[in-house]
Order: C-alpha cells, then structure tokens, then sequence
C-alpha cells in the first residue's frame, strides 16, 4: 500500500508536530526533511570554518550517515539558516531528491514534511497539506522552543531569522517554498495545536481507507 502525505510550509508553522500526529495516527513512516538539509548546512559550515562550499555542501548531501542525522545541534537558529542557504543549491536538492521520493512512495505509508514535498517530491501524494501561520504567531512559538537553551534570544531575533528564512525558501530558483495547487491550506494563527491536528487527521481520513 503506497499513500503519501505531504505537509509544506514556511518555518515554526507546525508542520512537524502535525507530521507525527498524523504518522502516529495511522501508522505510516515520517520523514522530516528539513534535518537532512539542517545536517548538511551544519556539516558544511564545519568544513567551511564558517563558509559554506557549494561543491562540498553536494558533496555532504551525497553521503549523508545516520550520525549526521542524529546530532543534537540541528535544531538551532544557526542551522536553521545554514539549511536553507545549502537548500538553495540544485546539486544539494538533487542528492536527496532520490531517497525523498522513494521514502514517499514506501510501502505501508509514509508523512513527510518541508518545503517541497507537495511540488517536487512527490506531486502524486493523496493527501497535500500547506500549513502556515502569521510571522508574529511563528516567531513566538519558535522563541519559546529555542529560549531555554539561549535565554538572551529576543521574539524579534527569532522574527528576524524566520523572515530571512522564509524569502529565501521562498525566492529562490529551484523548488521554492510555495503550496501544491491542489493542497489544503491550514492556517493555524488562531488555532491551538489539538484543533491543527483534528483538522489534518479528518482530512486524511476523508482519503484514507485504511488498505
Ligand atoms: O523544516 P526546517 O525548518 O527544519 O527546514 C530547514 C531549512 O531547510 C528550510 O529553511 C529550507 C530547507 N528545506 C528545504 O528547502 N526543503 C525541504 N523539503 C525541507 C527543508
């Protein structure tokens, strides 16, 4: 059985809290794909001494390990940035294009979430989801993830950072952060997270018939 579930959308809009519901919910595998271009951006900064190859950074993406993966600084604002400017290189897109796609179409289900994944990754998922919400909502949720581990972090640096994030997914050539045509827009602004993931998991079950 092959069913994809996509989840796009601009950064801290809840796409991954949403992504493991859903996954959790009816069982299917989830990738998050946005830490394979985190393990990159932070593993080309590090050769880099700071500065960020193009030819390096395909190369990380090209022979990216499980210890890359599972590093415990990837959920930073640095490589939050990091990730987004090696996202923005088309030899970088091209190495994990590959195991996108056949983690999407894997037998028994699977959610994956990013930028992507509705357009590019796979444009035949059954169900397509574009969740966003206000900058302002977006930088406060993520300041109240990152703030205990930097307690100096402001709501306008994370506002800051989001913004700069955003247009660059957004702006650049190769497949920009924008909505599938045919997916459904969540905007969670003035919803709280038990509402975002009731209203995603009827919609998957509105397709899904569980064979
Ligand atoms: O989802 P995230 O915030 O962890 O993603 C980090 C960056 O990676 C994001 O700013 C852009 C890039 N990204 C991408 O270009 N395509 C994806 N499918 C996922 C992430």
């Amino acid at each position: 059985m092959k069913f994809t579930v996509a989840i796009d959308g601009p950064a801290a809009a809840g796409k991954g809290t949403i992504s493991r519901a859903v996954a959790a919910k009816f069982g299917f595998a989830y990738l998050d794909t946005g830490s394979l271009y985190r393990a990159v951006g932070v593993k080309a900064l590090e050769v880099g001494r700071g500065v960020i190859d193009p030819v390096i950074a395909a190369q990380l993406a090209g022979s990216l390990s499980q210890t890359d993966l599972d590093r415990g600084d990837l959920r930073t604002a640095m490589a939050g940035q990091a990730a987004s400017k090696v996202a923005a290189i088309p030899e970088v897109r091209a190495a994990l294009l590959e195991f996108q796609k056949t983690y999407a179409r894997r037998d028994g289900g699977a959610v994956l979430d990013g930028r992507d994944i509705g357009t590019v990754i796979c444009p035949e998922a059954e169900v397509k989801i574009y969740v966003t919400a206000s900058d302002e909502i977006r930088a406060e949720r993520r300041h109240k993830e990152l703030v205990q581990a930097k307690p100096e972090l402001t709501v306008a640096q994370v506002l800051n950072d989001l913004r700069a994030r955003d247009d660059r997914d957004a702006a650049r050539d190769i497949a920009p952060m924008k909505p599938a045509d045919d997916a459904l827009v969540l905007d969670t602004s003035d919803m709280d997270i038990a509402e975002a993931i009731k209203q995603a998991l009827t919609l998957v079950r509105s397709v899904y018939d569980g064979t």
